[in-house]
């Protein structure tokens, strides 16, 4: 196998519930270098549910990992060689702090017990094809990311996201970039608290990794990708089209009772408009697709037609 690296320096970060294919295909399209899945039970991929097939990206998804998690070496292993076939890699969920997950000994609860994740990571590697990676956190209660890494290496893992915190952190205080992460000789994905191109610039600066990888950034201003790309914002009409764009993705891919997914990106999609407080509320309540439809073209449209008199840049870069 020829040796693995991170397909670019800037990727999205898996995040449950959020990275479908409808969301992968936008920020894709916006410029994200490459992509994970939600995080998929490996239990669930044995069971063969059907939620699963969804959750694969499509034969034609390049440079998408798969994320699984679980805690037992042999069902993980089950699972990977099952499913790898639909993946670019595979990425193992050992970062998790979600009560739910580490119950079950899964997630960043494997931090925990890093002779059964070094264990997981073997039967794993031994069972596919394909590239293995791990994402991490610093530790769960303390910051060990040293024994972290120097298990996973032993291993032979091909690739390693590391989110600067520990479990028992959270989401609270400022994540940790300055981790040194070339000093080990494997491809590493710094992230958290990455959500402007600066954080993102900076974050890969520090921590002397190659890629970093953007989770709640995205869901603040999806086309974080395209100011990476292009140094700016794209125009109004551009996010217009691509809110629209989503929309019908997500119903075509989810059909027509996927529509609440919508409301965790609309706070995102209209970032640093005037006026988009009462949108947004009125976007809250709408049930069907036609009407979801209706409401961006009409907001959009109505913020385009009085351009000029309504919209301002902000100092920095905002729309406002
Ligand atoms: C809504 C949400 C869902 C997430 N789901 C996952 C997941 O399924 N697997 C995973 O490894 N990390 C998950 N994460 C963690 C992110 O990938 C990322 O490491 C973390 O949010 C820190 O990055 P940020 O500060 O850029 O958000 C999730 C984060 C968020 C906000």
């Amino acid at each position: 196998m020829a040796k693995f690296s991170y397909p670019g320096s800037v990727g999205l970060a898996p995040m449950a519930g959020i990275t479908d294919k409808a969301f992968r295909t936008v920020c894709r399209l916006w410029g994200a270098q490459f992509f994970f899945t939600e995080m998929i039970s490996a239990e669930s991929v044995l069971l063969q549910l059907t939620v699963v097939e969804r959750m694969l990206p499509s034969v034609d998804e390049k440079d998408t990992a798969v994320q699984l998690y679980g805690s037992e070496p042999r069902k993980l292993a089950l699972a990977a060689k099952k499913i790898q076939h639909r993946a670019s890699w595979i990425d193992l969920n050992a970062a998790c702090p979600v009560k739910k997950v580490v119950k079950k000994n899964a997630g960043a609860a494997l931090l925990r017990d890093l002779n059964r994740l070094g264990d997981i990571v073997k039967a794993m590697k031994d069972a596919c094809e394909k590239p293995v990676t791990v994402k991490v956190r610093l530790g769960f209660e303390k910051n060990e990311l040293e024994k972290i890494m120097e298990t996973l290496i032993f291993t032979g893992v091909d690739g390693v996201e590391v989110h600067g915190r520990t479990a028992v952190q959270m989401y609270s205080g400022k994540a940790e970039w300055n981790l040194q992460l070339d000093k080990w000789n494997v491809p590493t994905a710094i992230s958290g608290d990455l959500f402007t191109v600066e954080d993102i610039k900076k974050a890969l600066e520090i921590s002397k990794s190659k890629a970093a990888i953007v989770a709640r950034g995205v869901l603040r201003k999806p086309w974080i990708f395209f100011e990476i790309q292009h140094g700016s914002e794209p125009s109004f009409e551009e996010i217009r089209d691509m809110f629209l764009f989503h929309t019908r993705m997500l119903r075509e891919q989810e059909g027509e009772k996927s529509f609440y997914k919508l409301r965790q990106f609309v706070m995102g999609y209209t970032h640093g408009f005037a006026n988009a407080r009462k949108f947004r509320e009125a976007f809250m309540k709408l049930e069907k697709f036609e009407s979801i439809e209706r409401a961006i073209q009409e907001f959009f449209n109505h913020f385009l037609m009085n351009a000029g008199e309504n919209m301002s840049v902000k100092e920095d870069g905002a729309k406002a």
